[in-house]
């Protein structure tokens, strides 16, 4: 089949990439054309594991093209995939619909055939129909075009993947002839037994809200439990382990730390808030402010643990930083926990070195403050506090042992809940965690509590108000 991606950002080049990796004639199409001449060059403009290898394989097999033009995404296809971003407004918690609306707008007059147009991007419940009567008030006279909306689920870092082997494709389609042709588009899974939920448009816009918020729910549900740990010497990552072995709650997304952050989780729910009060369901997802509220509160948490270690004050002390991206395997710092404490710490006159494997680059655009290197010895050199914030693989293989000559004093704070406790203290390391003990015993019910940390001084980042 032919078809069109607009838009390459994350979710558009993986997905052109991908569709063409299972036979599909791809057009990717942007409005940024250095971003288009890397891609048509076989060249990822972001890391993401897996994304180079199949850019080259398809750009070279002439299945995969990349163009500027939206004339020639109308001329080429009959099938078009709208991937553009939905960041948050500036003035709202709403969903920003401006480049979703400017594709639609562009494209729409242009068709001179009958099409599909299918939106993967994460929207507003609702979208799909207010786009269908913009989309038909701007069509040719005799060209009919469904919208339709088929949701992304895919995770940065695992994006081809979870492309190529979704656990769930869903469609929100108004007529059988939408349905069938997705159903062609996505043979490949569905002849792999993918689950396949055909639906209507709301539903299916829905379901990739109501996904992320859950998740979201998650992990600030075992967040607001690691400050119950934190009060009570209770052990946040083995509650977590014993209320996974339960198959109701599961283990996935039960990793207490500094919490989400990202392009997706933090916007969407906001979104999600804006769009259910507009609806007047506001009261009814109004739990979806304590899930952003427990959330921002771990960057808060971790500011104030890091300060506790450092004495109770930040000025002149070296700050070595682990990770700037929002999650590991990913150069994007959008919503990135670590860089809002790094930026944090900043504020608080620290003298802040950041380290991350990828995301250097990114993080130096978005925060002027620290300095950067991709060397953690550099970065922990004479460092009178480590902060491990984001759970890159190497970190976890970094030795306790070499890294205690070359820091000042040897203390380190896991805001990841992802190293080794026990060897990184027998190396002789001050070592703490978010909801995990420390060196005392926990105290019993009616005792005062030992375990405590500190109140925030300023704000990390500030979580909206109802
Ligand atoms: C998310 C959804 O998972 C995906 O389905 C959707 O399409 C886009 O949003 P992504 O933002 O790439 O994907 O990352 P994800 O792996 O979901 O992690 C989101 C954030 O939650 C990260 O900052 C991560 O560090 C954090 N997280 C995740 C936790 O703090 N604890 C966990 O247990 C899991």
């Amino acid at each position: 089949m032919r078809l069109t991606v607009i838009g390459t950002g994350y979710l558009g080049a993986v997905h052109a990439a991908c569709m063409a990796d299972i036979g599909h004639d791809v057009l990717g199409v942007d409005t940024d054309s250095g971003k288009i001449a890397a891609l048509a060059a076989g060249r990822a403009p972001f890391f993401e594991p897996g994304l180079p290898e199949i850019l080259v394989r398809n750009t070279r097999a002439g299945r995969l093209r990349f163009t500027t033009s939206l004339q020639e995404a109308a001329e080429f296809a009959d099938v078009h995939f709208v991937c553009v971003g939905t960041p948050q407004r500036t003035d709202s918690l709403a969903a920003d619909l401006r480049h979703v609306e400017a594709v639609v707008d562009g494209l729409a007059p242009l068709l001179t055939r009958d099409s599909l147009i299918v939106g993967k991007s994460t929207v507003p419940v609702g979208t799909t129909r207010t786009l269908t009567r913009r989309v038909t008030s701007q069509l040719r006279p005799g060209v009919d075009t469904e919208v339709a909306w088929n949701p992304e689920f895919l995770r940065e870092g695992f994006a081809v993947q979870d492309t190529l082997h979704p656990d769930r494709l869903v469609v929100g389609v108004t007529s059988p002839h939408a349905d069938r042709t997705l159903r062609e588009v996505y043979a490949p899974m569905l002849r792999a037994g993918v689950a396949y939920v055909s639906t209507d448009p709301a539903t299916a816009e829905l379901v990739k809200v109501a996904a992320n918020s859950f998740l979201a729910t998650k992990i600030s549900f075992i967040n607001a439990m690691a400050e119950v740990c934190d009060a009570s010497g209770a052990d946040v990552v083995t509650l977590a382990e014993a209320l996974g072995h339960d198959a109701r709650i599961g283990r996935a997304f039960l990793s207490a730390g500094l919490g989400f952050g990202g392009g997706c989780l933090p916007k969407d729910i906001r979104a999600f808030l804006a769009r259910a009060e507009e609806l007047q369901v506001g009261e009814a997802v109004s739990f979806l402010y304590q899930v952003d509220r427990i959330n921002h509160r771990q960057r808060r948490r971790t500011v104030d643990l890091a300060r506790q270690l450092l004495g109770g004050e930040f000025a002149g002390r070296r700050v070595a930083v682990l990770g700037a991206t929002f999650k590991p395997d990913s150069d994007d710092v959008r919503d990135s926990p670590a860089l809002a404490v790094a930026a944090e710490i900043v504020a608080q006159d620290a003298d802040v070195r950041v380290h991350d494997p990828e995301g250097i680059d990114n993080a130096r655009a978005a925060l002027s403050g620290p300095s950067y290197s991709t060397d953690v010895m550099e970065v922990c050199r004479d460092a009178d506090l480590v902060l491990h914030l984001t759970e890159w693989r190497q970190y976890r293989a970094l030795d306790p042992v070499k890294l205690l000559p070359v820091v000042r004093t040897p203390r380190i704070a896991d805001a990841r809940n992802a190293l080794d406790a026990t060897a990184w203290r027998e190396a002789g390391w001050h070592f703490r965690a978010l909801g995990r003990p420390a060196h005392v015993p926990p105290p019993g019910p009616g005792d005062t509590v030992r375990v405590t940390i500190p109140q925030a001084v300023g704000p990390v980042c500030t979580a909206p108000t109802p």
